[in-house]
């Protein structure tokens, strides 16, 4: 579904990836791990079109993305949520829900200013949708608060509400357990599962907490100063000594 080949970014002199590649299939559950600076982050906006590499393709479902903007991209239907979250303080968590939810709807913003029935009908539609995503992350008795309100693991749920409102079909999780408390994680966990599960959807997600990963991922590739030293099932990258080392520094140092 999403393949990656070969990309290369330096910012000022520090070469933040190396021909860095990983490819995704559909429904799959891959994790992108790797020390704080590694490019992790990079990866993803790349592929959202916010940075562009030096070299490297990005496609998804065979469509070339670096000839693309954001917004472009998301209407191919890839979402992200952000290492540090994003949400729109001074909304409402249901307003926040119902701007993920326009990313992708077809009636135009003129037709929507006329008030013209097929956009009432959509706009309606869009409501039950944002309700019932919000139901499904556990926010419906938030929906009228505004968002800087709630504490960071309502936040980054909200967060995630808005991604799944696009309805993509490959979703980007920065740092989803970041700052989340080990409960929390635990219902995070369950419900990337079941994200992949019953809606189909294809994540790629990156991720320090190794519980998360280990539960989660149907692989992991594992990035260093921009290259990937090692990718496979999750077992085995947890004992591959490369990886060690990245994390924890020679054995004999
Ligand atoms: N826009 C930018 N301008 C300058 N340097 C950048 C930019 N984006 C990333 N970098 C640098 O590139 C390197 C990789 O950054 P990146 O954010 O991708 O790392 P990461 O693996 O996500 O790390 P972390 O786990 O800390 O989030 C870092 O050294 C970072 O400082
Ligand atoms: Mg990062």
């Amino acid at each position: 579904m999403l393949r990656v080949e070969d990309l290369s970014i330096s910012f000022g002199g520090l070469a933040a990836l190396s021909g860095f590649s990983v490819e995704v299939a559909a429904r799959e559950i891959v994790a992108l791990i790797g020390p704080n600076g590694a490019g992790k982050s990079t990866v993803f906006n790349i592929v959202t079109g916010l940075e562009r590499p030096a070299s490297g393709r990005v496609t998804f479902l065979g469509r070339d993305l670096l000839a693309m903007g954001p917004h472009a991209i998301a209407r191919c239907g890839i979402a992200r949520t952000f290492q540090n979250t994003e949400v729109f303080r001074q909304l409402t968590v249901l307003d926040n829900v119902l701007i993920g939810c326009h990313a992708h709807l077809r009636a135009g913003a003129l037709r929507g200013a006329l008030g013209l029935p097929a956009v009432l009908r959509e706009e309606g539609a869009a409501r039950a949708t944002a309700r019932a995503l919000l139901a499904r992350l556990g926010l419906e008795g938030q929906a009228g608060v505004e968002a800087r309100s709630l504490p960071l693991g309502l936040q980054k749920r909200l967060e995630l509400a808005r991604a799944l409102a696009a309805e993509p079909r490959l979703l980007l999780l920065d740092e989803p357990a970041g700052g989340l408390n080990p409960t929390e994680t635990q219902a995070l966990m369950g419900l990337i599962v079941r994200l992949r599960d019953e809606r189909g959807l294809t994540i790629l997600l990156v991720e320090h907490d190794m519980e998360l990963v280990m539960g989660v991922s149907d692989r992991v590739a594992v990035l260093n100063y921009g290259r990937k030293i090692a990718e496979g099932q999750p077992r085995a990258i947890a004992v591959e000594p490369a990886v060690v080392e990245a994390y924890l520094g020679r054995e004999d140092d």
